[in-house]
């Protein structure tokens, strides 16, 4: 288990200060896939570094299976390396000079646990199978492919069966089928490992795919902590709801108090919507979040509530949907529509969205 409380570090430079981690606060449970999910200088890498050792925080705590490993009150402080941390890097940081085999065996060599030949030899090998590197072993590192190197970076935190597992972006420089391949891969791994980890990304489809739990950050702070499921549907606000998946926002200003079942009538720029509140109560000034996969298309004329009528402005077939924007009013939608019933462009189009799906919150994170 691994607990953060009220974590914060701030960057010094010559000019000037950052506050990179505010005051940041998490626990994963022992064996859960936890991801930090955030846009580029969330502070998710200088979080995790604080959790390796690799940086150390101005205030907080942090503790690994109960013992505090970093604590601005009570002095603590216990190097990276006597951690019990294995980590991979967004670089892997693997060594060309080596092969596979000695790569693995480094860290059981040099460590501070020292580990002896024939040990290290089984050791190694069994790190190198649960990858499915057994066979290279004899390799020199740099002549495997994009996706070996990374189970290669793997077996090497493996190795010296640590408690924590901490990943850096381990997937980004994959390209996009091998990333996919290797999203499920790793996932399957860490779990059949049981290891505590905590992965960092930027990549929304990486966090929903892998997670168990997921902290979403903005400007140094965890804005929403939840499951998959929870983050995408549930959104506590409008940034969660554009950064997870795509979103139509629009502001609108709540009128009325929920009804018995949590509907609340909102105005917006173009008439009222039955919205949900899914993150709690709201009122005045908001933002109403709508998927474009939950647009559907209804009948022209239809006067049922929550129906935009407006004009197709742009379809883009991808496949399995076709891409489309809808102007109603002054508003541009993302919409999802099937192929198959994707009117022509320029013809006027009356959209359904049912209460459950527009989700009004609030505008700030
Ligand atoms: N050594 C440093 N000195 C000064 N500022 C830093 C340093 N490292 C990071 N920062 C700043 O701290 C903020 C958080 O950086 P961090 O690397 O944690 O972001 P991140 O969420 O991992 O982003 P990315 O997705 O781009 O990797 C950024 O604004 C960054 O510019
Ligand atoms: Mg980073």
């Amino acid at each position: 288990m691994i607990e953060v409380e009220h974590l914060s570090l701030t960057y010094h430079s010559a000019k000037q200060t950052h506050l990179a981690v505010d005051d940041v606060s998490f626990t994963v449970k022992q064996g859960q896939f936890y991801t930090l999910l955030g846009p580029s200088g969330c502070g998710k890498t200088t979080t995790l570094r604080c959790v390796a050792g690799l940086e150390r925080p101005d205030l907080g705590e942090i503790r690994i299976d109960g013992a505090p490993v970093s604590s601005s009150n009570k002095d603590v402080w216990i190097p990276p390396n006597r951690r019990s941390i294995g980590m991979v890097f967004q670089s892997y940081a693997i060594w060309p000079h080596m092969t596979v085999f000695e790569n693995v065996a480094f860290p059981l060599r040099y460590g501070v646990k020292k580990v002896s030949g024939r040990d290290v030899r089984d050791r190694v090998q069994k790190a190198l199978d649960l990858v499915q590197l057994g066979h290279l072993a004899d390799r020199a590192a740099p002549h495997l492919s994009g996706g070996q190197q990374q189970r290669l970076a793997l077996a090497r935190a493996f190795v010296m069966e640590p408690k924590v597992l901490l990943l850096d972006e381990p997937l980004s420089n994959l390209d996009a089928k091998l990333r996919e391949e290797m999203r499920i891969e790793l996932r399957h791994l860490v779990k059949s490992m049981g290891v505590t980890t905590i992965f960092v990304t930027h990549e929304q489809i990486e966090a929903l795919t892998l997670s168990d739990v997921i902290a979403v950050m903005k400007n140094g702070k965890i804005v929403q902590e939840g499951n998959p499921l929870d983050i995408y549907q549930r959104p506590a606000n409008a940034f969660v709801a554009d950064f997870i998946g795509k979103s139509n926002l629009v502001p609108g200003t709540v009128t009325t108090n929920p009804s018995a079942n949590g509907i609340v009538r909102v105005d917006c720029a173009w008439g009222s919507l039955a919205c949900s509140a899914p993150s709690g109560s709201t009122s005045g000034a908001i933002m109403v979040a709508i998927r474009p996969e939950h647009l559907e298309l209804t009948p022209s004329g239809s006067a049922d509530e929550n129906v935009l009528v407006g004009t197709l402005e742009a379809a883009a077939f991808v496949g399995n949907m076709t891409d489309c924007i809808v102007k109603v009013g002054q508003t541009s939608f993302k919409v999802q529509l099937h192929p198959d019933r994707t009117p022509v462009v320029g013809s006027q189009v009356s959209l359904y969205i049912a209460a459950r799906h527009c989700l009004a919150m609030r505008a700030d994170a």
